[in-house]
């Protein structure tokens, strides 16, 4: 059949000849080229190219790259189509010659540039996204570990420089570190933990959901990053003498060398140690409970966890026993006991339905707490969420119940009408609250007439400890009207880094104006320089900025009191507020290290569930 070309344009050639283009100027109507190429093959032309042909006139040329691309049919009519290129290829070439030869003939219409469909186009943008997408990002990731892994030189002590000694490599004192310009100081921190710990992901650990490794970062890093070496040493501060500047420390842990113990003066001191767990010395908590403060309390935990669990699926186990071993009592409806309970509840629910479906159902978890309700700091809002979202999980929550004894098959509990009851338990998980460690009671003695709050250290407007000018102290250790958090400590940290910055001008000034006023004739330069110190020494307060508080609660929820437009707070609870849990918390992490670990944590865990295996 020949070709049929729109109307009013000059017949077209038969196929396989060569064109005149200057006497060819229309366009094959798309129909009969779809017919022409497709030939008796009419009945398989794709859809998409069915409903082109209804647009009234394409190119040839893009007419048949369209068919070449759609028909995925072996050719069995591969004449027409190979005549048609032909045709086209002979039309450009003649195009090209007549530019070329700056033809004065008569104006061939400029043929439209081919338009690629609107599914290539889309196609072509998204590789060229991805692909910029996938080498931007490499390229970031190469130069955070990179950056990560090579610190760099660092500069030497300075006998001229003072010496600032932290004790502690927690929130408060890893926040003063990093913000801290080590130019000014030889600066040694001591701590028994090497590394510092992202607390607040420590129920995740205690589940498996994340692994332990992924919340640390090495201490020893975070100096090695500073400007000016600082030196670490894993010991723990045995004595604060405030009058001769000393402080005594000791290596506690197993394995010690010849010397373990020695005493070192500074010149200031940042005093950071926190907290540890309240136990109101009930009999049997430090016995029979697992704590949820430190790395190995979590591993601890999980290890407990799953004995109770292997001992509940031993052959022939009552099943009195197997309620036992099944029942995990929780006590604190503070937010760790909240969250801890919220983490089990998930361990249980995505994880122990699988591998224990006969014992699964029988895990019962309780939750203790002495007040009227849990989570006294959040607002009325989030407790009634919470309690209700505990509901639906089927976690028990006892208020108004007050622990008196753990013992190693039983928690004995006081209950809201007075009455006492003995529960059998598995494992007991004692989240408390926090007390003084056994060192600041110490300090606390050896300044009687400043320190004198049960709850710890007081301190003034810029966290230097009272009686005490070269002691700073801050976090958890410290009484003041702010909640015992990591916010808190934090912020302190960056606070005193930022002083002790003025403070070191401070003393350079210092050094400088007693050289001054040991030359009369220079009085007036002393003078000038007098007025400056003293303006650098109105060191503003520390001020604390509230972020809001955020908590897990299990079954993929958690509750979130933010301060919002000043005085207003937004109390929110739900599964968007658990991504915004998630992301808040993954830009918390300490490094680029950590956040890439939590976040691989995340994703195996979604895709292969948590380890059930005992260490
Ligand atoms: C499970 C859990 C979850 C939490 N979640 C959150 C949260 O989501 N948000 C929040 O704001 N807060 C949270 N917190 C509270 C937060 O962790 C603390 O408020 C914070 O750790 C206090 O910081 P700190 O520097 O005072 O003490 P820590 O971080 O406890 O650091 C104390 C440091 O001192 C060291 N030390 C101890 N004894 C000595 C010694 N004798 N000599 C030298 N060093 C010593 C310790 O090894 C440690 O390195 C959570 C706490 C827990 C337990
Ligand atoms: N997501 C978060 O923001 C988060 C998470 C964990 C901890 N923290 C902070 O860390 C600090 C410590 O928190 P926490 O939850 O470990 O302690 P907490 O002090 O907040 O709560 C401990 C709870 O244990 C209860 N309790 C004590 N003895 C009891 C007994 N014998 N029987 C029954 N109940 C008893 C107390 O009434 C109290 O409610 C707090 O400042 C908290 O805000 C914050």
């Amino acid at each position: 059949m020949p070709l049929q070309i729109c109307p009013g344009s000059t017949p077209p050639p038969p196929l396989g000849t060569d064109v005149d283009p200057t006497k060819w100027h229309g366009r094959i109507a798309a129909d009969t080229i779809i017919e022409k190429i497709g030939g008796e093959r009419e009945h398989r032309r794709p859809k998409r190219l069915k409903k082109f042909q209804h647009q009234t006139s394409v190119p040839p040329f893009l007419l048949v790259v369209l068919t070449v691309a759609n028909d995925t049919q072996p050719c069995r009519s591969a004449v027409p189509r190979l005549q048609l290129a032909r045709v086209n290829v002979s039309l450009s070439a003649k195009r090209s010659a007549s530019a070329a030869a700056g033809s004065s003939g008569p104006d061939i219409p400029p043929t439209p540039p081919p338009k690629s469909p609107l599914w290539r186009r889309f196609l072509q943008t998204l590789g060229a996204v991805t692909l910029v997408t996938v080498v931007a990002s490499g390229g970031a990731f190469w130069y955070f570990t990179a950056i990560e892994q090579n610190p760099g030189v660092q500069q030497d002590f300075d006998p001229e420089k003072k010496t600032l000694v932290i004790l502690g490599s927690g929130w408060g004192a890893t926040s003063l570190l990093k913000t801290l310009d080590t130019e000014d100081y030889n600066v040694i921190l001591i701590s028994p933990r090497n590394y510092f710990l992202f607390t607040p992901l420590l129920p995740s650990v205690a589940v498996g959901t994340v692994t332990s490794r992924s919340i640390i970062q090495p201490t020893r890093y975070v100096a090695r990053h500073k400007k000016r070496k600082v030196s670490v040493i894993e010991a723990e501060a045995t004595d604060v003498d405030p009058a001769k500047k000393t402080v005594t420390f000791s290596d506690n842990s197993s394995i010690q060398g010849q010397l373990w113990s020695t005493t070192i003066p500074y010149d200031y001191l940042v005093y950071a140690v926190g907290a540890e767990t309240q136990t109101f010395n009930i009999p049997g908590v430090a016995e029979h409970a697992c704590f949820m403060k430190e790395l190995h309390d979590a591993e601890k935990f999980q290890t407990q966890f799953m004995d109770c669990v292997e001992s509940a699926a031993f052959p022939g186990q009552s099943s009195e026993e197997i309620d036992r071993l099944l029942h995990m009592v929780v006590v604190g409806g503070g937010p760790t006991g909240i969250e801890l309970s919220g983490e089990l509840h998930d361990f249980l629910t995505d994880d122990l339905r699988q591998w224990y479906p006969e014992l699964a159902e029988r895990i019962r978890i309780t939750l203790v707490e002495a007040l009227p309700t849990v989570l006294p700091s959040f607002s009325k809002q989030l407790i009634d969420y919470t309690e209700s979202t505990f509901k639906e999980a089927k976690i028990d929550i006892l208020t108004k119940t007050m622990v008196k004894e753990i013992k190693e098959r039983s928690v004995v509990v006081k209950m809201p009408d007075g009455t006492v009851k003995e529960m059998p338990v598995g494992l007991v998980v004692w989240a408390g609250g926090n007390k003084m460690r056994k060192l600041t009671a110490d300090l606390m003695a050896k300044l009687p007439e400043t320190q004198t709050n049960r709850r710890g250290l007081t301190v003034d407007d810029h966290l230097r400890l009272k009686g005490a000018n070269s002691i700073f102290a801050l976090g958890d250790c410290t009484a003041t009207q702010y909640a015992p958090t990591a916010q808190v400590a934090s912020q302190e940290g960056a606070y005193l880094a930022r002083m002790f910055n003025q403070i070191a001008k401070r003393d350079a000034l210092e050094t400088k104006l007693k050289a001054l006023q040991a030359n009369p004739e220079q009085a007036a330069e002393a003078d000038s320089m007098l007025k400056q110190i003293t303006k650098l020494e109105k060191w503003r307060p520390f001020h604390y900025s509230h972020q809001g508080s955020l908590a897990y609660i299990g079954s993929d929820k958690a509750i979130a009191d933010l301060p919002f437009f000043g005085d207003g707070n937004l109390a929110t609870g739900g599964v968007a507020t658990y991504l915004f849990w998630r992301s808040a918390y993954l830009s918390s992490l300490f490094s680029f290290r950590n956040r890439a670990f939590v976040a691989s944590d995340w994703l195996k865990t979604k895709l292969f569930g948590r380890d059930v295996s005992r260490e």
